[in-house]
């Protein structure tokens, strides 16, 4: 039987059947990849974040599954921009699913580079400006640099008319939440995405008393289970900051429909998955539509704008 519950959502003039999309970085690197979302249940793909040319990333064991998640120091390998930019051109759209074409410069200079040649480019969706990148070695992120992001913004803002997002990586103290968001109120910002991985955390394994990943010593970028109420912070503390008119989607720690409701509860339009679609694979994105569309049936929720946002505090 036909549901009446909507999972439909909207980010700018964007429209997507579902809130559910892939997390840049996990299985999305290939156009293959990104084909089986398109064909999945997941209102639209995010392609692996470009740098201007092809990289190999870093060395190997650089990703390691946990009991709460994974940490990562892949060290942004992909296909260069062209190859992305290529795909986003030929589906944007298709089957009513959006492409986001995510990019992630190691240099101011190389993001503007990628954001002219999108600006001159027929691709007309989202693009996803990655400033948050914790894994290349001598690299600050530059999301935690306001000044940095605010200099960015200037340049990308004064050529880029089209669509722009931004991956910001998390922030854990309310200076932080009014200081970014003072920047980004500034500025045509289409939406954020809150969160990237937790990071340079580190995982100890007792038997062999080592690090499990080698790039940086061990330290790495946590998702999973660790980064669920980080991320629930920042969606929430930064939609109570933000311009209306800035989207955010929440990313974090979501391997359930009961996860998305909550994300969605904190203010997100649409959610991304990391870790668990990691695991689990496309059919992650069909289980997870079922699992919300049931707690929304019991709640009595026909649509995510009936409790987006809609957080109680305890008084
Ligand atoms: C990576 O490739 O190192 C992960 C990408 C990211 O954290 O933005």
């Amino acid at each position: 039987m036909q549901s009446n519950i909507s999972l439909a959502s909207q980010i700018g003039d964007y429209k997507f059947d579902n809130l559910l999309l892939n997390a840049a970085g996990i299985r999305c690197a290939t156009t293959e990849e990104l084909d089986k979302i398109l064909d999945s249940d997941a209102g639209g793909c995010v392609t692996k974040s470009a740098t201007p040319e092809p990289r190999k990333g870093n060395e190997s064991p650089r990703m390691k599954a946990t009991s709460m998640g994974c940490i990562n120091s892949m060290g942004l390998p992909n296909h260069g921009l062209d190859y992305y930019l290529k795909f986003a051109e030929a589906n944007q759209g298709k089957n009513g699913k959006q492409v986001i074409l995510s990019i992630a410069g190691l240099s101011i200079d190389q993001n503007i580079e990628m954001l002219k040649k999108i600006q001159a480019s027929s691709f007309a969706g989202l693009t996803e400006l990655n400033l948050s990148c914790p894994n290349i070695a001598g690299k600050s992120q530059v999301g935690y640099d306001f000044e940095a992001v605010r200099d960015v913004l200037t340049s990308a803002f004064s050529f880029f008319k089209k669509p722009l997002g931004l991956k910001l990586p998390p922030y854990f103290d309310f200076n932080q939440f009014d200081g970014i968001a003072e920047v980004l109120n500034d500025f045509p910002v289409t939406y954020i995405n809150v969160i990237n991985s937790i990071g340079n955390g580190l995982v100890v394994d007792p038997e062999t008393e080592s690090v499990v990943i080698k790039p940086k010593g061990g330290f790495g970028g946590l998702g999973g289970d660790y980064v669920k109420p980080t991320a629930l912070a920042n969606v929430r503390a930064l939609r109570q900051r933000l311009r209306p008119e800035i989207s955010i989607i929440g990313t974090g720690g979501i391997k359930s429909g009961k996860d998305v409701f909550e994300h969605v509860l904190c203010g997100a339009n649409l959610v991304q998955i990391g870790t668990a679609f990691g695991f689990d694979g496309t059919p992650i994105f069909e289980r997870i539509s079922k699992e919300l569309t049931a707690i929304m049936e019991k709640k009595g929720y026909k649509t995510l704008d009936e409790f987006r946002g809609k957080l109680k505090t305890i008084e």
